[in-house]
């Protein structure tokens, strides 16, 4: 992997601004000082961006270290700075949303229509009895009312947990009950790849399980499938009843700056997801920064999309809070890429005249695959900025992405961060930066990342090691939900007062910064985290299965695939075919997790390589997985357990 990174540094090729680019850059006009304290820097950004019913004194609070706050005798609403401010700034008519929906529909609404349905949502929110703190789970399609039900909840000092779609129902339950969810927002369902695909039917089942013992009060639910669903008397009440009848009239009221905004789950190295929790003010402040400066975003012209679902922190960041906050124009779009045709994206990009993309490698990657036909039958021209983000951008698919999406001009700006850092940390500068194909390049103003060994030291020069961030920022986790010590443990420990990332990084010899991937047992399958740990612990808990090894090996278009190495029960063993058992099995990981973590490929086998203490060896099982010759073995307790194996997988 350091060989491949060395080369690639070694080769890469370097794409300097253009002079018109760089004479007009959003981040160059911003006359701000890169070795400004980073404190004082985001003081001034909050100040410039935002609006404040009461102005803060305090900026950064780390006496209390990790846990941060930022700007807190500050008090703001979130919901006012992502809508009603822009209306009363003149604002009103600007389409906030070009919402386009899977089967062709579609639906335009600007920041007054936007701010008049949050302010009818959080009225019918307060009827349902949600008060300040209180938390609300949201499980929905990407349709306008997914946005109009966060921004309602934050409109009220309430925190809400978006659960992606794809997530089963018992990932869902386990969401809800870990947060204390007093209401569930969803929908009936959901358009995806020319089906309907419920929602409310999954929701029913969650809180159906454990004898319907929960938090849960309500349920509010939006027609847009127009599935058949159950009705619960009392608990159960439509959108459009309740929300398009409500009064459009809500002031909204300021509450601290550290009131929490959020909570989105996410995987770790065990199998119990975390509750990553984010906070209003410094979320915000740097939400809206980056999302200006990155995307060198002019609001009155640009028509920006970011192809993110809300279920992820880039559609909370980079779809919500970073845009709204911006006052931008925006698409969001509810499908899938290649439904109902292939060229659906370039299509989209053609309609509103989409000025800035900002998408994952691994669907690049796909389209690489369909070809350059397809994005050639459409008008790109609009396109003068591109994005990437989720896992490391390879330098062909950032040609690609350069010459046929960005007609050989767009700069590209690799941007990297995690559920956890809130928002980007580390990013080109567009017109500022000279572009590198594959490296995410530089911390953002105000930012501190440093590179260290296993013993805590700096490597310095041209170097790889582990990355940390070593100065708090304002949109950082301020913990993780309901358990402090998991928090202190996961980032704390381990270099004390910097915040370890999980991921490896290397530096070239101009400074500039390339990712590595993780470094712990999280597995980055199409950009989305998976955690080994889950995996194997839904596989052991079917009854066919005696023991699991699950890996994330390198896959041409999704990054990582899951891979998983399953040893059957005995009394198991002869009842299926392997192939049978494997199709089994991988069924039974969506349906318990979500389609997301279904293993591509299982094998069924009779060992799993172990050290002398019983731990299971998943580099070899890498290896194996992705068909290499076999890695050192030194340690590996009976080393004929290998041979078997790969004559079993291959
Ligand atoms: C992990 C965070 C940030 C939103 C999407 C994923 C990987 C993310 C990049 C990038 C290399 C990247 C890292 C990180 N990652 N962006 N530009 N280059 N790697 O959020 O699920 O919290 O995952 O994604 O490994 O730790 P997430």
């Amino acid at each position: 992997m350091n060989e491949q990174i060395d080369n690639l540094m070694n080769e890469s090729r370097r794409f300097a601004p253009s002079a018109e680019f760089a004479a007009q850059s959003v981040a160059g006009s911003d006359s701000y000082d890169r070795g400004a304290a980073g404190a004082e820097f985001w003081a001034d950004q909050a100040r410039d961006l935002l609006h404040w019913h009461t102005p803060f004194t305090q900026t950064l609070d780390w006496s209390n270290a990790p846990f941060a706050r930022w700007f807190a005798d500050g008090e703001l609403n979130v919901s006012y700075n992502c809508l009603d401010r822009h209306v009363a700034e003149g604002r009103g008519d600007r389409v906030a949303l070009h919402w386009e929906g899977e089967p062709g529909d579609s639906r335009r609404i600007t920041y007054a229509e936007l701010t008049h349905d949050v302010k009818r949502a959080a009225n019918v929110l307060t009827q349902l009895g949600i008060e300040p703190g209180d938390r609300v789970a949201i499980y929905m399609p990407l349709i306008p009312e997914a946005l109009v039900a966060m921004l309602a909840v934050a409109r009220l000092g309430a925190i809400h947990s978006v659960v992606f779609g794809g997530f089963s129902a018992e990932s869902l339950r386990s969401r809800v009950d870990d947060a204390g969810a007093k209401l569930v927002i969803t929908a009936d369902g959901g358009y995806r790849k020319g089906n309907v695909f419920a929602l409310k039917p999954v929701v029913d089942e969650a809180l159906a399980a454990d004898g319907g013992q929960n938090t849960v009060t309500n349920v509010l639910v939006v027609r847009r499938g127009n599935n058949d669903v159950a009705w619960h008397e009392g608990r159960d009440v439509w959108w459009h009843e309740s929300v398009d009848a409500a009064s459009s009239e809500h002031e909204a009221q300021a509450f601290p700056a550290e009131q929490p905004l959020f909570i989105l789950y996410t995987s770790g190295t065990t199998g119990k997801p975390k509750g990553i929790l984010h906070t209003s003010g410094g979320y915000l402040t740097q939400a809206a920064y980056t999302h200006k400066n990155v995307f060198d975003l002019r609001a009155d012209t640009d028509v920006y999309w970011c192809t993110a679902d809300v279920g992820w922190i880039t559609g909370h960041t980079y779809v919500v809070y970073g845009p709204l906050a911006n006052g931008a124009t925006q698409v969001i779009y509810e499908g899938t890429p290649d439904s109902p045709h292939p060229g659906r994206w370039w299509e989209i990009i053609q309609k509103y005249g989409v000025s800035i993309l900002y998408t994952a490698p691994t669907a690049i990657r796909s389209f690489m695959k369909l070809g350059s036909e397809i994005p050639a039958q459409y008008v790109l021209s609009s396109i003068r900025l591109l994005g990437s983000v989720g896992e490391p951008i390879n330098p062909e698919a950032w040609i690609w992405y350069r010459d046929v999406v960005g007609a050989g001009t767009a700069p590209i700006v690799d941007t990297w961060w995690q559920t956890e850092t809130g928002a980007i940390m580390i990013s080109a500068l567009p017109g500022l930066t000279t572009l590198k194909p594959g490296s995410a390049q530089v911390p953002l103003p105000g930012i501190s990342i440093d590179i260290l060994d296993e013993a805590g030291e700096k490597v310095s020069g041209e170097a790889g090691g582990l990355l940390v961030v070593t100065q708090p920022w304002p949109s950082m986790l301020r913990g993780i939900w309901g358990d402090n010590d998991r928090f202190r443990e996961t980032y704390w420990e381990k270099f004390g007062d910097k915040y370890f990332a999980g991921d490896g990084a290397r530096r070239d010899a101009d400074g500039d910064i390339w990712l590595l991937g993780r470094v712990d047992d999280v597995m980055n399958v199409s950009g989305h985290r998976l955690s080994t740990a889950e995996i194997e612990s839904s596989l052991v808990a079917n009854p066919m299965v005696a023991e699991a090894a699950v890996v994330g090996a390198a896959d041409e278009t999704t990054g990582q695939a899951v891979v998983a190495f399953v040893i059957l029960r005995a009394s198991e063993a002869g009842k299926l075919e392997p192939a049978e058992a494997s199709a089994v099995l991988r069924q039974h990981v969506a349906t318990h997790i979500g389609a997301i973590a279904r293993p591509a490929r299982i094998y069924i086998v009779s060992e799993l390589p172990k050290t002398r203490s019983g731990k299971i060896m998943r580099r070899l099982l890498r290896d194996v997985a992705e068909g290499r010759e076999i890695g050192d073995t030194t340690t590996l307790t009976d080393q004929n357990v290998l041979n078997l194996i790969s004559t079993q997988v291959h």
